[in-house]
């Protein structure tokens, strides 16, 4: 049976010499290994794991390297991470899939932190095993009071987790003491040494053989006769013919074969990277995750989570990342943090944020539903990580408890501005207030139209407030580019400023390249049902590279304008706007008459 196992601790723990000494103990070095250990002096252990992590080091992008090694009748794979920076996130990374932690103590140090903070890590995580190992023996003189007082506090301290199975080690890395060989300094312990502890320890595969989950990871179609959906098997079995329902469409459909490296297969499980192909042409794509009709996962946008914030910069609220779950990746914000857990109390603080290394509970919510199982029963689908959209870096690492409750968002609570109701400013106005939100590639005749807009409804007698990406970029908005947090930000405040004259009473006129949906989603939800009007201004790349009227898409192009919408920069169509104009071949005049029809049929203007 497989053990998959990872060290938690710093080099200063003395992990790198731990794993060392327990290959080299077991003779598992490679002849080439020892002699490069010998050539450099007297025998540093850590050197065995430091010489290959310097060199992965260089290739940058590997966090974790596993180290397959055989010893009696079990196979181990160790998931080596390095410890001296980014502790937790390296950690979470190898004990996510890890059946047994060891968690290393300094015995001259005591109880750390950072040994805390692993505890509680193993505990969010589910690792059914956790081995303390209490290291440099050695250094304390190998006494039995400062080990049991170290463990006493460690169990007393993990006595408020779930932390299934808790063994303590008295070790000396260095010497070699119960690593491998059995300890003469230490007589007065009784236990298994580490090496027995990981030959011997009831393992259980640790993947969930019931739940049958696959997530497509792309679409195969060589040729218009196959299609098939390659990925992997997160968890549970399937057979051809069983019946399937895809989520997040909830399509339904049967396992027509499942084809491996080999040819087709009678059975796929937990593990397996297959291609499976349907019974019929459902819509898949990557992402799209499988399951049994009869065992399905959950469906849904507001996820109650545990988070470990993993970035420089700290958690922001309602600010869009990216949230990565098995081969998906959606847009996200977190709603609110419900607590920060103190690592060293285990105190529920409140808190409003998480800063680097923080643990807290959040209530999150993705753009789009998710399928998901929560962690504690599938570690494969109850799992994810959040990536900053700007820097493209991981920010957190998160398991899923289950659903959230939607709260009320406070946005949603529309206050009236000023002692003037509403309803008196629409008497004396002769119209409704509302946002008509023009978005569109640049050049695709936004300001156009929101001018021509602007002119007709003043001719009509309407009042207007006209917000434009162009002018507001030199005022109140003048610190910001065009990086997606910045365009995020400027989306932000625009939406509250147009919120704002709404207030008023004003038919607000925005004018935004604004090319992400969340953004979008985020300003309609600041404004009443039936009273926000999202047009696209729907013209192709070539006809605005075309007309190009300041002339920027040309130096974008030629890569003198980085980040340029529609060149080097997203643009995410909108899904269900109230009006679509083609405005490649539609007059401005035309796209005019469009809005006021609308706006006259939803009975923001008189007839
Ligand atoms: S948004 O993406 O944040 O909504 P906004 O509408 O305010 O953009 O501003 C877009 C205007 O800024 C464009 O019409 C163009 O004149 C100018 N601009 C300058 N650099 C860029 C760029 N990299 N991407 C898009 N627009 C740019």
């Amino acid at each position: 049976m497989l053990l998959r196992f990872a060290t938690a601790g710093s080099v200063d723990d003395g992990k790198s010499t731990l794993i060392g000494r327990l290959l080299y103990d077991r003779n598992l070095l490679l002849d080439d290994q020892l002699e490069a250990l010998q050539r450099v002096g007297p025998l540093d252990l850590s050197l065995v794991t430091d010489g290959l992590r310097a060199e992965r080091e260089q290739k940058i992008t590997i966090d974790v390297a596993y180290r397959y090694f055989e010893s009696g009748k079990r196979k181990f794979i160790l998931a080596d991470t390095p410890g001296h920076e980014q502790y937790t996130r390296n950690m979470i990374t190898g004990a996510s899939t890890a059946e047994l932690v060891i968690v290393l103590v300094d015995a001259r140090k005591g109880l750390t932190s950072q040994t805390r903070r692993h505890a509680l890590l193993c505990a969010l995580l589910g690792v059914p095993q956790v081995v303390l190992a209490v290291n440099k023996m050695d250094a304390v003189h190998y006494q039995e009071s400062i080990f049991d007082d170290l463990c006493q506090q460690f169990l007393e301290f993990c006595s408020h987790l779930q932390i299934r199975n808790l063994i303590s080690i008295p070790m000396s890395a260095l010497r070699g003491d119960n690593v491998v060989d059995r300890s003469a300094a230490m007589p007065w312990y009784q236990g298994p040494t580490l090496m027995q502890h990981l030959q011997q320890v009831r393992v259980s595969g640790g993947l969930n053989v019931v739940d049958f989950r696959f997530a497509v990871q792309c679409v195969i179609r060589p040729h218009q006769d196959f299609r098939g959906l390659a990925g992997r098997v997160c968890s549970g079995r399937i057979r051809p013919g069983q019946a399937v329902t895809l989520h997040p469409s909830g399509s339904q459909t049967q396992v027509q074969s499942i084809l491996g490296p080999d040819g087709r297969l009678q059975q796929a499980e937990a593990g397996d990277c297959v291609v499976i192909t349907l019974a019929h042409e459902v819509e898949a794509s990557r992402g799209t995750m499988l399951s049994r009709q009869a065992n399905q996962p959950q469906l849904g946008t507001d996820l109650d989570v545990n988070l470990c914030w993993l970035g420089a910069p700290p958690l922001r609220l309602n600010t869009a990342y990216w949230l990565l779950h098995t081969t998906r990746r959606v847009r996200c914000q977190v709603e609110q943090v419900n607590y920060r857990i103190d690592v060293d109390s285990l105190h529920q603080q409140p808190a409003t944020q998480l800063t680097l290394n923080e643990i807290g509970r959040v209530h999150l919510r993705t753009s789009e539903p998710i399928a998901f199982d929560p962690y504690s029963t599938n570690r494969a689908t109850g799992a994810f990580v959040l990536v900053d959209v700007a820097t493209h870096q991981s920010v957190a690492a998160g398991i899923i408890r289950g659903r959230a409750t939607p709260t009320v968002n406070p946005r949603q609570v529309y206050y009236q501005a000023g002692s003037v109701t509403q309803a008196e400013r629409q008497q004396r106005l002769g119209h409704q207030a509302c946002v008509i939100w023009l978005t569109g590639l640049s050049a695709s005749g936004k300001s156009t139209l929101a001018k021509a807009l602007e002119r007709t409804l003043f001719d009509l007698g309407c009042s207007t407030f006209y917000l434009d990406g162009d002018n507001l970029r030199h005022g109140l908005n003048r610190d910001l580019g065009f990086s997606a947090a910045d365009r995020q930000e400027n989306i932000r405040r625009v939406a509250e400023v147009a919120q704002l004259a709404y207030q008023h009473g004003q038919i607000v006129l925005c004018s935004f390249i604004s090319p992400f949906a969340q953004e979008r989603a985020m300003a309609r939800q600041l404004i009443p049902d039936g009273h926000f009007f999202e047009i696209y201004l729907n013209c192709s790349l070539e006809e605005c590279a075309r007309r190009d009227p300041k002339g920027l898409y040309a130096r974008a192009l030629e890569g003198s304008i980085s980040e340029f919408t529609g060149v080097s920069s997203p643009y995410e169509p909108p899904q269900n706007p109230e009006l679509a104009l083609p405005t490649d071949t539609l007059s401005p005049a035309e796209a005019c008459q469009q809005v006021l029809n609308i706006l006259r049929e939803r009975q923001i203007l008189p007839p």
